[in-house]
């Protein structure tokens, strides 16, 4: 299995303001993603989860250690990973199409290209009837499905996911679940996706990475072996859920507790 992206010893530190004392949000953290995986990622509140996919795909720099992509040092942000956030990140005064264009903007493809794209794009995530509606006239679950197509424009190799289903009913994240786990076959993406939820991790990941508390490292990988569409019922996803769950109890139980949240 091919390394996608390998992060080595990374640590980053913040200063919140001038003066202040810095905050040592990941410590000698190390994570290797495989090429065309999906890596759930999981941990708790201000655990550093938030900040690894930032460093990942370029936004932010580490204060220690080293990431790269395809063997590569990660610097800036680039098309070949896209961020997918919990608000969507949609701009409220353009339609569906204008949104899912953006990206292709952005690239200088030409407009009847774009638009063609845009709209091969919006038929694939199930907005057909929604193309030349405003954001604010969709559900959570519509507008996470133009952020999914607008991500998908630039036909990113890697995708990265901060909690994307966290807002949406039980009914319409199962239908996003499953039609994540569809366009992530078809497109044959590395995706890396952050949850609080067992059972979403336990349905989508290949590999289920467990953080500790701040300083954030990777305390367990947990691979899931189980075909999809998987049973949440069945022993090896009873094994699974307990190995998670013991990961994150022995990560809380053995971390430094002098430092304030
Ligand atoms: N820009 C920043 N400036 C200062 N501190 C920050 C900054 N970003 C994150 N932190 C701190 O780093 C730690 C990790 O934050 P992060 O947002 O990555 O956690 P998380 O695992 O995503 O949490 P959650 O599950 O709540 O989303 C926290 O203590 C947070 O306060
Ligand atoms: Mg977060």
């Amino acid at each position: 299995m091919k390394v996608k992206i390998e992060a080595s010893g990374v640590g980053k530190r913040f200063r919140r303001r001038l003066g202040a004392e810095e905050v040592e949000a990941m410590a000698g953290l190390e994570l290797n993603v495989y090429q065309g995986e999906l890596l759930c990622l999981l941990g708790p509140n201000g655990c550093g989860k938030t900040t690894l996919l930032n460093l990942l795909a370029g936004f932010d720099t580490p204060t220690a250690g080293s990431i790269s992509l395809d063997g590569c040092p990660v610097r800036m942000p680039g098309p070949e990973a896209v961020m997918i956030q919990q608000e969507y990140g949609l701009f409220p005064w353009r339609t569906v199409r204008g949104n899912v264009e953006l990206g292709l903007e952005l690239a200088r493809v030409p407009a009847a290209r774009r638009r063609r794209l845009a709209l091969e794009l919006i038929a694939l995530v199930g907005l057909n009837e929604a193309v030349d509606r405003y954001p604010r006239e969709l559900s959570g679950g519509m507008q996470q499905r133009v952020a999914l197509a607008r991500a998908l424009a630039v036909e990113p190799q890697v995708l990265f996911m901060d909690e994307p289903f966290g807002a949406l009913d039980a009914m319409t994240r199962h239908k996003m679940q499953a039609e994540l786990i569809r366009l992530w076959r078809e497109k044959e993406m590395t995706i890396i996706f952050v949850t609080h939820d067992f059972n979403e991790a336990l349905l989508l990941a290949d590999r289920v990475a467990v953080m500790t508390p701040r300083p954030g490292r990777i305390k367990e990988i947990i691979t899931i072996n189980q075909p999809r569409p998987r049973n949440l019922l069945s022993p090896e996803a009873a094994q699974a859920r307990e190995a998670i769950h013991r990961a994150l109890v022995e990560g809380i139980m053995t971390s430094n507790p002098k430092e304030p949240a």
